[in-house]
């Protein structure tokens, strides 16, 4: 097959996003990526307000979509396919960009797929790069989700580990709530816990059997010492003591699956992976292990329609599409079930 020519659209959460990539002999190539981003609209509320994002979506998605095209000197009509965020993530959001996607696709009789957000951030590790030597490792840290899957190939992935309660993102984003730091908190939490002293304060590093996860037990002794010792410690001691936590459960997790699996690569994607302890933590393990450390770039961790557009063109080129009814689902097809039981959705 020739080059692929694939639009993504992103609407999950508040980033409205339009991407085209192209898939050649399994290279994923982005063309461009545009992305309109809402945190001002949210700011005062400390949180994503769903309602005021399916709103900005509704405004931005267009012109969006048509600047991506622009970018990429690209026509509709040299498009193959149409791919939008399916699920997981809120149900008005993700309906205004799988409406426009279908829309657009049904106008100019291109393939429409609805796409996985969780398995897409994996796909981020895998553009404008070479290819990934299978099997795999994926870790998947966002604002939503933090799991860990076993994968064969790009699309091709099972849970293996899940968070119980909070995910890594919204422990950062609530820990930056309790010192107070602004909004979106997790990556200011990052920047300031570089100037801390990690050692400073003893936050016990949770451990589950298995490979789960679970960091509201952090956030809470961050809450409980914050109020406790607020004048013996700076600000970017608890931070840096709250971050080396965290990390070190995510990676003591990497790491065990990446032995059990036998992985020869190691995907890292979501908004977490731009941590930078993270990211050094990852590399420190993989280099042990001698394993192949791809982590996504900054700008693909955070949610972006290039890697929608890029999982999009992996299934289309499989011959896959997704039916005109497709509705969008608030959970992952990966995600456990509402009581924790391991299930898979079709
Ligand atoms: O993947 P993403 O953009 O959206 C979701 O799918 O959730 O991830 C956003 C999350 C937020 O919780 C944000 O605070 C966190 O990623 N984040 C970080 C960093 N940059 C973004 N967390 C820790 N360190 C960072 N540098
Ligand atoms: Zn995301």
């Amino acid at each position: 097959m020739g080059a692929l020519v694939v639009l993504g659209l992103e609407s999950s959460c508040d980033e409205t996003s339009a991407a085209v990539v192209v898939l050649k002999e399994g290279h994923l190539s982005v063309r461009s990526c545009t992305t309109a981003a809402q945190d001002l609209l949210h700011e005062e509320y400390r949180g994503v307000v769903p309602e005021i994002a399916s709103r900005a979506h509704l405004e931005a998605v267009i012109p969006t979509i048509r600047r991506a095209l622009q970018e990429a000197a690209i026509t509709p009509r040299e498009l193959h396919g149409v791919a939008a965020a399916s699920r997981p993530g809120l149900i008005g959001s993700l309906l205004v960009g799988s409406s426009a996607a279908k829309a657009f696709a049904w106008g100019r009789s291109l393939s429409f797929v609805g796409i996985d957000h969780v398995v897409a951030h994996l796909v981020a590790t895998q553009l404008d790069t070479e290819a990934v030597e299978w099997p795999a490792v994926g870790l998947v840290a966002s604002g939503g989700h933090t799991s860990l899957f076993a994968m064969r190939g790009p699309l091709d992935l099972d849970l293996i580990g899940a968070t119980i309660d909070d995910a890594a993102g919204e422990a950062f984003d609530k820990a930056a709530a309790i010192l107070n730091i602004g909004y979106p908190g997790g990556a200011r939490l990052d920047e300031l816990a570089e100037s801390g002293d990690a050692q400073s304060i003893d936050f016990p590093v949770t451990a589950l059997s298995g490979l789960d996860f679970s960091f509201s037990g952090i956030k809470t002794a961050l809450s409980l010492a914050a109020k406790r010792e607020a004048g013996r410690h700076k600000s970017a001691d608890f931070a840096a003591a709250f971050r080396r936590a965290v990390v070190a459960q995510i990676v003591r997790n990497l790491a065990r699956a990446i032995d059990e699996r036998g992985a020869r690569s190691c995907l890292v994607g979501g908004g977490v992976a731009a941590n930078r302890l993270l990211r050094r933590e990852a590399a420190r393990v993989c280099d042990e292990r001698g394993c192949a450390l791809r982590l996504a770039p900054a700008r693909w961790c955070t949610d972006n329609a290039a890697m929608i557009a890029g999982a999009g063109a992996l299934r289309i080129a499989r011959g896959e599409r997704d039916p005109w009814d497709l509705a969008p689902q608030p959970l992952s097809s990966l995600a456990r079930g509402p009581r924790g039981q391991r299930v898979k959705r079709a």
